[in-house]
């Protein structure tokens, strides 16, 4: 069984990560591709119970450290249960945010730098990388009043908290913007960068062309392979 194809979503918060992966799941499933979809942190139920601990406002006392020892403590449950499973059983994995957001957040934002956070991946995750990074980068102003809207919006409508990290100042956000930027610069080979002000439709179509392009040349089995891109 050839191993499956490891799918990263990256960039700000309210960037749209979170459309275009299910945009991007909905346009697998057409073509016979059946893609395991999840999310950073979260997607098990140990990493569900460390992103409450993470994200909720209540919990501005977090030290920098135990904020990329959390990362990376919910990383390490992924992988074990969910990602290499599903890579080993051949299929595509689409996951919001991987190792590339603890970089820029906790490298960029806290300022704990790169090679900390290098050295934890290879620790936690070994050799695991993956294989096509989607970075999504509008204008920084846009996303950042994008993210703090939807999450006030979802505080009243549903009581859940996760605003911690919205509430940073946009000093914090300008230094996870540029680590983004160098780690697109420094991976050219990995990371799409997707940035300027699209729209979802535009975004999207980057996203599937990106995508096909890379299912093309991994030479997937040939009735599942995406041909154009239509039907987005
Ligand atoms: P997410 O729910 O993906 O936020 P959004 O949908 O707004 O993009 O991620 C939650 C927050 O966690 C987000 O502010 C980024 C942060 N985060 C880190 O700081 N480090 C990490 O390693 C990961 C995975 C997320």
């Amino acid at each position: 069984m050839p191993r499956g194809i490891f799918i990263t979503f990256e960039g700000l918060d309210g960037s749209g990560k979170t459309t275009q992966i299910k945009r991007l799941a909905a346009w697998m499933q057409k073509r016979g591709l059946d893609p395991v979809v999840t999310r950073q942190p979260g997607g098990t139920a140990t990493g569900e119970r460390i992103r409450t601990l993470l994200l909720e406002s209540s919990s501005s006392q977090i030290a920098s450290m135990t904020e990329l020892a959390l990362m990376f403590a919910d990383r390490a449950q992924a992988v074990g249960e969910v990602i290499n499973p599903a890579l080993a059983a051949g299929k595509v994995v689409l996951c919001d945010r991987f190792t590339d957001s603890t970089e820029a957040y906790q490298g960029g934002g806290r300022e704990l730098g790169s090679e900390l956070v290098l050295a934890l991946h290879q620790i936690v995750c070994g050799d695991l990388q993956p294989d096509l990074t989607l970075l999504l980068l509008p204008p920084l102003k846009a996303s950042l009043a994008r993210a703090r809207h939807r999450n006030e919006r979802a505080a009243e409508q549903t009581g859940k908290d996760e605003n911690r990290f919205e509430q940073e100042q946009d000093a914090f956000y300008s230094r996870v913007w540029n680590k983004y930027r160098a780690i697109g610069s420094r991976e050219s080979e990995r990371v799409v960068l997707i940035e300027g002000n699209l729209n979802i439709d535009e975004v999207c179509e980057q996203v599937v062309k990106a995508v096909s392009e890379r299912l093309v040349l991994r030479e997937a089995p040939s009735s599942n392979l995406p041909n154009g891109l239509e039907g987005l």
